[in-house]
């Protein structure tokens, strides 16, 4: 029998139990940095040699991190369940902890990109970009992060996935960020839904929706229960 499709929608939340801080709990500020100084075209134009630092110290934190419980269940999933994941982090932990389907909305920072030619992404095998280092056309490489105000050209994609789901899984994000925020509204309003978050943002005009008020690891044993249990 074909298994079902469920679509996860992950943010920083569910990597905060590796280490890796989120965003909106650091009152706003980056690793002590204006987010538009260090995650934006502008910033890049304006300090390139601080953003290419910025990314080096938190590509170092992504590779010494380890995938916590919340990814491994996660990822556990996929043998019951055809698992799509869409996450708005840019860490590899999904992967890491053996994930097969996960498409990132906002880039991935263990790779670089000619800052030319946004088609032309390559891997990364240091923890470290530095200035002078250049794509072929010649151009210096920037990491492979989606900034404020670039296009997220996968979110196409990702409202077609979510638009075909049975389940719809939303965990650790505060829902605050668009386009990402928004796939929740895609998903059919028959399916089972549910929100894993210790401080769920609060979401209205959403059909069939389960908040389980709990840290990933937690709430991922909690819905893995609840999955049991329901003859989807
Ligand atoms: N387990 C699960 N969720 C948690 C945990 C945990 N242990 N700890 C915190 N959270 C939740 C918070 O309650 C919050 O709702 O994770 C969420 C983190 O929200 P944000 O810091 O806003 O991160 P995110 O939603 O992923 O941000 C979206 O904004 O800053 C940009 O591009 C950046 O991808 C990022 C996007």
């Amino acid at each position: 029998m074909q298994k079902k499709k469920l679509v996860v929608l992950s943010g920083a939340g569910i990597s905060a139990e590796s280490g890796i801080s989120t965003f909106r709990d650091a009152n706003g500020l980056w690793e002590g940095h204006d987010v538009m100084e260090v995650a934006s075209p502008e910033g890049w134009r304006k300090n390139r040699a601080l953003v290419l630092e910025f990314y080096n110290q938190r590509r170092k934190n992504v590779i010494e991190a380890q995938p916590n419980v919340g990814h491994l269940l996660l990822a556990e999933l996929e043998k019951t369940f055809d698992v799509h994941i869409i996450t708005q982090n840019v860490d590899d932990l999904h992967e890491r902890a053996g994930s097969t389907n996960v498409l990132h909305l906002h880039g991935e920072i263990r790779k670089c990109r000619s800052s030319a030619n946004p088609n032309l992404v390559y891997e990364m095998d240091s923890w470290q970009l530095k200035e002078g280092e250049k794509c072929p056309l010649g151009s210096q490489l920037r990491p492979h992060i989606i900034w404020f105000g670039e296009d997220v050209p996968l979110m196409e994609i990702a409202v077609e996935l979510t638009a075909i789901a049975d389940v719809f899984l939303v965990i650790g994000t505060s829902l605050l960020v668009y386009p990402a925020a928004g796939l929740l509204h895609y998903a059919s309003s028959h399916i089972p839904k549910f929100l894993i978050d210790p401080k769920p943002a609060s979401v209205s005009g959403v059909e069939n929706l389960t908040i389980i008020p709990k840290g990933g690891a937690d709430g991922m044993e909690e819905l893995i229960n609840i999955l049991s249990n329901l003859n989807l």
